[in-house]
């Protein structure tokens, strides 16, 4: 049984994994829409994982008998300046993820409920790797530029990602 105070978070952090692949589903359509195909598929197999995200932490809650009571998603961006300006944005969400987490870890460790604190392990490590992943993007976008063979060239590096 958890503590009040811990599901109340970990239902938050729900409604934030769902935001975010709603997010992520935005960008792809965008990246569609403008001709970056490697980038939408990217960022169409990405939004899946933040849905598993989501179902992973339903699932806790359910295996510890606690109520997942679903808040409104907030509507996310859809309409993006550049390649560049959608990883820097994925980028930047991705830190505001590993802050909430960070502060459910810390809320997990503070009330001594070390089932939710090795739980939250996973998101720590998944995290870091976002956060790499998704930095390493933006700083390739940056370092290779603006020109129409540039973005082409690091939308077949980015479609490489997914492993198809
Ligand atoms: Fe579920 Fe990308 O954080």
């Amino acid at each position: 049984m958890l503590l009040d105070e811990i599901v109340k978070k970990l239902n938050d952090q729900v409604v934030k994994e769902m935001y975010a692949s709603n997010l992520y589903l935005n960008m792809s359509s965008w990246c569609y829409i403008n001709g970056y195909d490697g980038a939408g598929m990217f960022l169409f197999e990405h939004a899946k994982e933040e849905s598993s995200h989501a179902t992973k932490l339903i699932t806790y809650l359910n295996e510890t008998d606690s109520l997942l009571v679903l808040k409104a998603i907030d509507k996310p961006e859809s309409n993006f300046n550049s390649l560049l300006d959608v990883f820097e944005k994925t980028y930047e969400h991705e830190l505001k993820v590993t802050k909430s987490i960070n502060e459910l870890v810390d809320l997990a460790f503070s009330l001594k409920d070390y089932s939710t604190f090795n739980f939250l392990q996973w998101y720590v490590s998944e995290q870091h790797e976002e956060e790499t992943l998704f930095r390493g993007i933006k700083d390739k976008i940056s370092l290779a530029g603006s020109s129409d063979t540039s973005l082409y060239l690091i939308d077949e590096y980015i479609k490489g990602l997914t492993g198809k």
